[in-house]
């Protein structure tokens, strides 16, 4: 059926499934696609709108799928295209739309374009990655996974020359440059689209195209590339997105939406971190200030926020000194941190803490931008930083208390289940939560259904409104039908808040977790005292209504 509401993605609600940790549905101790299908209710439950999952590509499985070996096919431990396609019409039944994503920088050293390119120069995929007879070139190009690449080139034996690589050695860089890449990436998008799919998250964009005497991130040529992609994607796919990871400023960001025919969304990385900052800090300077530098952006464009995700908490987007603080503040152990940033999921990050895992939900859903949530955070679940690499935000989904949290009938599953007394599945699991009316998951489902009862708080203008206190946030959020009023209390003290806006004195103010009637003195200066932690939305009610 043809896709009607072009600009759904702005209203979403996403959700990342990383489909190896969320649920076996053959019984060999991973999760797979069969296993997903299953729970699509879950989601319908929650109020999840779109599915982002992840790689789910044949891969020699060197950076968990993000090494794809085949474009075209289904890992094995993750099930069949037919497995595939009945996950995508199950999903559509339920209103469900899904993402996947597309790695569009490098494959798998295992992939067979690769293998045959490095046998001879005469191949007809050596072209399709990027050699060298040095390693000397592009050398103002920084190093991303700091902690085990000691540079971007790798020297291939049987090539007999160096190629390039921003990820692992495994991962080579394809050659953007040439226009048969170009054309295989429009063919495996049309593949998936053609299955059903509603678009992809293009993972790490920023690196396509290389050129000397450049940082070879964010160039020119990269974007002439996504727009002639998307001018694709739009033609033969309308109403499918794209949605950039690209860990940029926000003003090397806004390029990703051009004119709106680039990418309908971007992450937004830089407000991520802090508003770890301000909660730390009892001060919301950081998250207002980021904000403001952040330009706006095309009418049919969104914003993609999150808290976290299933790599590290990234700091690459602070500076050298505000890095150091959240690595004390957040990753006090060596073994929470990882590259530039802190592998720990967001329940632990935030001391487990309702007050502060309420607190930033409600700020991540009152700024501009479509929210996603990672998987398992939701119900709190934790880490374990004693896995390698970024395995340890990956454990198993946590359905009851059952063996493996009953997300395998497996004697072994590919990470074992959260164990610990804080976190363990025996608590901190999908049914309790279910059963339990106050869980995290009631109130986070009573959250979406809010934010999409208030169309306001996804497609409204927003301003920041001076509090006279730095601790307290609040963002105005105003269209033509509605106007809500997003407080939040960053400190662990008691604040008092002081807003002038003459423009609402007169309206009634509904408080919309509480369903209270609100602070309806009739004077220009609007003064809250707000709890610890405490946060409001504050709907504006017309004149004359009672709501
Ligand atoms: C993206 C993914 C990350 C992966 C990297 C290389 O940043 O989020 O998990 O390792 O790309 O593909």
């Amino acid at each position: 059926m043809a896709e009607t509401n072009l600009t759904w993605y702005k209203d979403a609600i996403f959700y990342e499934v990383y489909i190896r940790a969320f649920k076996d549905g053959n019984g060999d101790g991973h999760g797979d696609l069969i296993g997903l299908t299953e729970e699509l209710d879950y989601f319908k439950n929650l109020g999840v709108d779109c599915l982002w999952l992840s790689p789910m590509y044949p891969s020699p499985l060197r950076d968990d799928g993000y090494d794809i070996s085949d474009y075209y096919n289904i890992h094995p431990d993750y099930g069949t295209l037919d497995d595939f396609k009945r996950l995508i019409a199950e999903a559509k039944k339920r209103g469900i739309r899904i993402i996947t994503d597309l790695v569009m920088n490098h494959t798998s050293d295992m992939h067979p374009w690769f293998q045959s390119a490095r046998q001879s120069k005469d191949s007809p995929y050596r072209d399709w990655y990027v050699w060298s007879d040095t390693d000397e070139k592009y050398s103002e190009t920084r190093i991303i996974f700091l902690d085990t690449e000691p540079s971007n080139w790798t020297y291939d034996e049987v090539a007999g020359q160096y190629f390039w690589h921003r990820f692992y050695r495994t991962q080579p860089d394809l050659n953007w440059d040439n226009p048969a890449v170009i054309e295989e990436f429009k063919n495996i998008a049309r593949f998936w689209l053609s299955l059903g799919l509603d678009g992809f998250r293009a993972d790490a964009v920023p690196y396509l195209i290389e050129r000397e005497g450049t940082s070879n991130e964010n160039l020119p040529e990269t974007h002439v590339i996504l727009k002639n992609f998307r001018a694709f994607m739009e033609e033969e796919f309308p109403g499918a997105i794209l949605l950039g990871e690209a860990n940029m400023w926000p003003w090397d960001l806004r390029p990703y939406f051009a004119d709106g025919d680039e990418f309908q969304m971007c992450f937004h990385f830089p407000v991520m971190p802090r508003l770890f900052m301000a909660v730390k800090k009892g001060d919301a300077a950081d998250v207002i200030n980021i904000m403001e530098r952040t330009p706006d952006i095309p009418d049919n464009c969104q914003w993609c926020t999150f808290l976290r995700n299933h790599d590290e908490l990234t700091l690459e987007m602070v500076t050298e000194e505000e890095r150091q603080w959240m690595w004390q503040q957040y990753a006090p152990e060596d073994r929470m941190r990882l590259n530039l940033g802190i592998r720990r999921r967001l329940a632990p990050l935030l001391d487990n803490d309702r007050r502060k895992i309420e607190l930033l939900n409600v700020v991540l859903f009152s700024l501009p931008g479509s929210p996603i949530i990672y998987y398992g955070d939701e119900i709190g679940m934790g880490d374990n930083i004693w896995l390698f690499d970024r395995n340890g935000v990956r454990t198993p989904m946590q359905w009851k208390d059952a063996p493996n949290g009953g997300f395998s009938t497996a004697d072994e599953t590919y990470a074992p289940v959260i164990d610990d007394e804080v976190y363990g599945y025996q608590e901190v699991n999908v049914e309790n939560a279910l059963l339990n009316d106050c869980s995290l998951w009631h109130w986070t489902r009573y959250l979406i259904a809010m934010r999409k009862a208030h169309p306001v708080l996804s497609r409204g203008t927003y301003t920041f409104v001076p509090t006279g206190n730095p601790a307290v946030l609040a963002i105005l959020r105003e269209s033509e039908d509605e106007v809500i009023l997003a407080l939040a209390n960053f400190s662990d003290e008691p604040q008092v808040a002081r807003l002038h806006l003459p423009q609402y004195a007169e309206n009634e103010k509904k408080e919309l977790f509480s369903h209270m009637p609100h602070g309806c003195a009739r004077d220009e200066m609007h003064r809250t005292l707000m709890e610890p932690y405490e946060y409001q939305w504050l709907l504006m009610v017309p004149n004359g209504k009672d709501q």
